[in-house]
């Protein structure tokens, strides 16, 4: 089976429904629930910029013309320097078929394109297994680990840092 084509689009009124889901249904988006959230926030924050910020957007991933799921990117400063942190969730229906990596390559792409950073990030788990493949095939190389930094599902957590810069190769053909 050929993998969906993959696109990314600004977010519309019709998309909050899935922002608000993952807000509220517990462990829709994965390994990351981390509780419930405001579910008003998305109407709040669409009315605000469209998701669309100079310090933190979200755009929606689309697979074969549905909406398959979202993807963040926000400011990281360092001194004088901003750099990008990028996170992808897809609904479960859509996952495990070539979509994750190709959307996060092609997000490097439109980032690099259209603002001067060097560099964008990307944290995950130890237990998230796909998405460290899937940024590994985005081009992105693991770091490091950052000890006990996230609180989740009771205990602290260890982050993967992945990093992809300006510079390192391209996947071929996302
Ligand atoms: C993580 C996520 C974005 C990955 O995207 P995806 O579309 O499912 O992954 P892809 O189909 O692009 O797969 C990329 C690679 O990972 C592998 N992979 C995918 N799912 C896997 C799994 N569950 N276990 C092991 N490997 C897996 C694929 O085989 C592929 O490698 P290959 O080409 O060498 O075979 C997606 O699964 C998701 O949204 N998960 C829930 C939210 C989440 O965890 N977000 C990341 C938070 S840090």
């Amino acid at each position: 089976m050929s993998a969906p084509e993959v696109r990314l689009r600004p977010v519309t009124e019709n998309d909050l429904v899935m922002f608000r889901r993952f807000a509220t249904e517990p462990g829709l988006i994965g390994l990351d629930w981390a509780g419930f959230r405001d579910a008003q926030a998305p109407a709040r924050r669409f009315a605000t910029d469209g998701y669309l910020g100079v310090d933190d957007s979200r755009i929606i991933v689309e697979a074969d013309g549905t909406a398959a799921g979202l993807m963040s990117w926000s400011a990281r400063v360092a001194g004088v320097s901003r750099y990008w942190e990028m996170g992808i969730a897809l609904l479960p229906d859509w996952r495990g078929r070539g979509i994750g990596w190709r959307a996060q390559a092609m997000l490097c792409d439109y980032l690099f394109t259209h603002t001067p950073v060097e560099r964008i990030q990307a944290v995950t788990h130890a237990e998230n297994i796909a998405e460290q493949r899937s940024l590994e095939k985005a081009g992105f190389r693991l770091e490091g680990v950052l000890r006990s930094v996230e609180f989740l599902a009771g205990q602290w957590r260890d982050g993967w840092m992945y990093s992809r810069l300006r510079s390192d190769p391209r996947p071929p053909n996302p």
